[in-house]
C-alpha cells in the first residue's frame, strides 16, 4: 500500500532542530524553532511550573479519565487570561487541545462542518504550519498582504485594501500578538478598523494568539483581541502554553470559540468534543493540570507573572543588544529588529543567504529569514552580527 507514496516533505522548522542537533561545531547557533532559552542556552522549568508539578504530584490520586474537554478549570483559566474584563467571556466556550496546533486544526475542522466552502485568509508571510492545517481540514486558503519587505513593518495600507474585498464565506486569521514569522504587529488602530470590516462585511475573525506576555505584557498583547471579541458576533481563537508558560512539550492548548450567545458558543464546543473523539479522543492532561494549578493559586500566579515579564525583559535586551553589535560593526541595516515583537523578527535575508549562515557560521534559522532572538545568548551577539553583515554583503 504504501511502497508508491512520496517521500515525506521535511518540516520547516522542525527540521532544522534535528539538523543542528547533528552539527558538530562549536560555535553553533540555534535561532531556529520558537523557543525561549536563558543565557546558558537552556529552556528552563519556569519555577512557578515546577512548584504547580510538586503540587499535582502529591494531590494525584489516580490516572483515570479527564474527558473530551480536558480540565475544564484549565479551560476556565484560559479564557480569564484572554477575554477578562470583556463581556465576550459570557458568550464563550473553551476546550483543551493538544498545543495550539491542535487548537487550530479543531477549529479548521468545525469551520468545514459549518461552511465546507470557506476560504481563510491568512498573512503574507504567515506561521507555516497555517495553510498546511487549515488544508488538510479541506478548507481553502489565500494570503493577504502584510509584511512591507522594505520598511519591515506591516503594511497596513495593503493589508486594508485585499481585506475589503472579504466577505461572509471568507474567515481572516490574525496573530493575536507577536507575529510569526515577521514579528511586525498591527495597531490598536489596525485591530479597530478590521473589526468594523468584520461586521460590516461578514467575515468572521480567527485568532492564533500563542506569544501572549512576549510583546508588551499579558494584558497589553490581548487587547486587540478583546476589543474584538467584545464588537463581533462571532470569533475563534486558538491559544498556546508553550511559550508563556514554558510547557512545550506538554502540548497544552485551548480552542475557544466566541458566539453571540453563551448557548451557540456551547453548541460549537460540543461538535469540537465531537470532533476530538474522532481525531485523538482526548488531550494530554498534565501541561494543562499545572496551567490550572498556576492560575487558580494567586501566589503562584505571581511568581508566573513575574518570571514571565523577566523572560521578556531579557528578550528585550537581546533585540537592543544585537542592534548595538550590528551598530558597532558600522552598520544600522539591522535596526529595525528593535521594533519587532516577540520571539521572531524576519531579517530580510534570501534563502541562499540563510543557508550561507549555516554552511559558514553554524547558524541555524528559517529559510524564509526568520531568526528567534529568544534563543540568543549574550555572547553569541557579537558573532551573529558579523555573520549577518558578512551574508548580506
Ligand atoms: C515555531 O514557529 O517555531 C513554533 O511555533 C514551533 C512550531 O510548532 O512550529
Amino acid at each position: 500500500m504504501f511502497k508508491h507514496l512520496a517521500a515525506a516533505q521535511p518540516d520547516p522548522i522542525l527540521s532544522l532542530s534535528v539538523a543542528f542537533r547533528e552539527d558538530m561545531r562549536e560555535e553553533k547557533v540555534d535561532l531556529g524553532i520558537g523557543v525561549y532559552r536563558n543565557d546558558q542556552g537552556i529552556t528552563p522549568v519556569m519555577q512557578a511550573v515546577q512548584q504547580a508539578q510538586q503540587r499535582v504530584m502529591d494531590n494525584e490520586t489516580t490516572k483515570g479519565y479527564v474527558g473530551l474537554a480536558g480540565n475544564e478549570q484549565f479551560n476556565q483559566a484560559m479564557m480569564d487570561l484572554l477575554l477578562s474584563g470583556t463581556s465576550a467571556h459570557a458568550r464563550a466556550a473553551a476546550v483543551q487541545t493538544p498545543g495550539a496546533s491542535g487548537a487550530l486544526r479543531m477549529l479548521a475542522d468545525l469551520m468545514y462542518i459549518a461552511q465546507p466552502e470557506t476560504t481563510v485568509w491568512i498573512t503574507n508571510p504567515s506561521y507555516v504550519n497555517h495553510k498546511p492545517v487549515m488544508e488538510a481540514a479541506g478548507l481553502k486558503v489565500c494570503y493577504y498582504p502584510y509584511f512591507n519587505p522594505v520598511t519591515k513593518q506591516v503594511d497596513s495600507e495593503a493589508m486594508l485594501a485585499e481585506l475589503a474585498k472579504a466577505g461572509p464565506k471568507d474567515v481572516v486569521l490574525l496573530h493575536g500578538c507577536c507575529h510569526n514569522p515577521t514579528g511586525a504587529d498591527i495597531t490598536f488602530e489596525d485591530w479597530q478598523t478590521i473589526t468594523a470590516m468584520a461586521n460590516k462585511q461578514g467575515f468572521m475573525p480567527f485568532v492564533d494568539i500563542a506569544y501572549q506576555g512576549f510583546g508588551d505584557g499579558l494584558e497589553q498583547d490581548a487587547a486587540g483581541l478583546r476589543y474584538m471579541a467584545d464588537n463581533v458576533e462571532e470569533m475563534i481563537v486558538a491559544t498556546s502554553c508553550s511559550k508563556n508558560f514554558g510547557l512545550y512539550r506538554e502540548r497544552t492548548g485551548a480552542a475557544m470559540v466566541i458566539s453571540d450567545t453563551l448557548t451557540n458558543a456551547q453548541k460549537a464546543k460540543g461538535r469540537i468534543l465531537n470532533l476530538a473523539r474522532s481525531t485523538y479522543t482526548m488531550p494530554p492532561d498534565h501541561g494543562a493540570a499545572l496551567v490550572a494549578t498556576i492560575l487558580g493559586d494567586d501566589a503562584l500566579t505571581q511568581t508566573w507573572k513575574q518570571e514571565l515579564s523577566a523572560m521578556n525583559q531579557r528578550l528585550l535586551g537581546l533585540r537592543t543588544g544585537l542592534v548595538q553589535a550590528v551598530q558597532k560593526q558600522g552598520s544600522t541595516q539591522f535596526d529595525f529588529i528593535q521594533q519587532h515583537k516577540g520571539m521572531f523578527s524576519v531579517t530580510g535575508l534570501s534563502p541562499e543567504q540563510i543557508g550561507r549562515l549555516r554552511d559558514e557560521f553554524a547558524i541555524y534559522a528559517v529559510g524564509d529569514g526568520r531568526i528567534n532572538i529568544a534563543g540568543l545568548q549574550e555572547q553569541q551577539l557579537d558573532y551573529l552580527a558579523n555573520a549577518l553583515l558578512s551574508v548580506s554583503k
